[in-house]
């Protein structure tokens, strides 16, 4: 069986400019989708097995609870689009309860696991249309044409990445899924919820140091792509929770007041001076409503676990 693969070539290369730009902030910065790179996708898979990591676990056991009731929503011969489908492993509680799909589109920069997660379920469900897009999902792209008539179009956008997203960009992408689904379809997405800043801070300082390897991991990739000279033992993770913006920040710390060269433009650090890697904006579940509100979205259903550490939203077009 061949899977039929629509490829836009998304561009994967860091590019030194926007890097550059990034660093030469007062404060400095660093895209946090420089993180996922091969060993970067792989420490995040372990980030998403830690104990104090609560995100991923409890996303699955939230839809495995309300699964039929998520299938009700979308409905029959759905398109079932995915953002960032990664493994799917989410994607086949859902699958399961959808006999009736028009056709499944997984959306994924990675070329390799996207084709390899989508003959894993073209093989699991053989009835299903599974038809794969490489693509940069933030990006424009086109969707392919199933063979089946389809009733109604649903996002699927799970994993809390719109949190990564500050809220004024996270409400224009909203927009642009709310385009994607058009008007009579839907947005099934996670979202992670405000909580004990305790909580929050153990997830992402792990006692195993996973966080850490994946935040210092940034600046292995640059040296590796961008010929920078980052000595990794020279800087240290940082992760709190910011109250007052509602988001768990990520840091790189410099140890030591050092010079690092990109290219030929130096880079100076103080002692104690930080990049700025990632946001992880949290929202209560009204708070998230309202942003989704300004995107001309309404909320029809919003499942949470016992203990409202996740939230998962079924959005329509207002
Ligand atoms: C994949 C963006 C949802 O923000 O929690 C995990 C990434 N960063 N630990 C998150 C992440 C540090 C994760 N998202």
């Amino acid at each position: 069986m061949s899977i039929q693969l629509l490829d836009f070539h998304p561009d994967t290369t860091t590019h030194e400019k926007e890097v550059l730009a990034g660093l030469k902030k007062p404060q400095k910065e660093l895209p946090a989708k420089l993180f996922y790179d091969d060993y970067g996708s792989q420490l995040f898979e372990q980030i998403t097995d830690l104990e104090e990591y609560y995100p991923t676990r409890t996303e699955l056991a939230i839809m495995q609870a309300s699964v039929g009731e998520m299938a009700s929503l979308i409905g029959k011969q759905a398109l079932l689009i995915e953002y960032g489908s990664g493994s799917s492993l989410k994607t086949e509680t859902l699958l399961q309860h959808l006999p009736d799909l028009a056709a499944y589109i997984p959306i994924d920069i990675s070329r390799e696991p996207l084709l390899a997660s989508a003959e894993r379920i073209a093989t699991r469900y053989p009835a299903l249309q599974v038809l794969p897009v490489c693509a940069d999902y933030t990006a424009n792209f086109t969707l392919p044409q199933p063979d089946q008539e389809v009733h109604k179009r649903v996002v699927f956008f799970p994993g809390s990445t719109i949190g990564n997203f500050h809220p004024a960009e996270a409400m224009l992408f909203l927009r642009r899924m709310r385009h994607v689904a058009r008007r009579t379809g839907g947005i099934l997405i996670g979202v992670d919820t405000k909580k004990d800043r305790q909580v929050l801070h153990a997830a992402y300082n792990d006692a195993q140091g996973v966080t850490a390897a994946f935040n210092l991991n940034i600046l292995r990739r640059l040296n590796r792509d961008l010929g920078t000279d980052f000595a990794l033992d020279q800087f240290f993770h940082d992760a709190f929770y910011d109250e007052v913006h509602g988001r768990v920040e990520m840091h790189l710390v410099s140890r030591k007041k050092q010079t690092v060269r990109l290219s030929d433009h130096p880079i100076h650090l103080d002692a104690g001076e930080c990049i700025w890697t990632e946001s992880s904006y949290k929202y209560t579940p009204a708070e998230f409503a309202h942003l989704a509100a300004q995107a001309g979205l309404r909320v029809a259903r919003v499942w949470t676990d016992p203990d409202n550490l996740f939230s998962v939203h079924y959005l329509c077009s207002t």
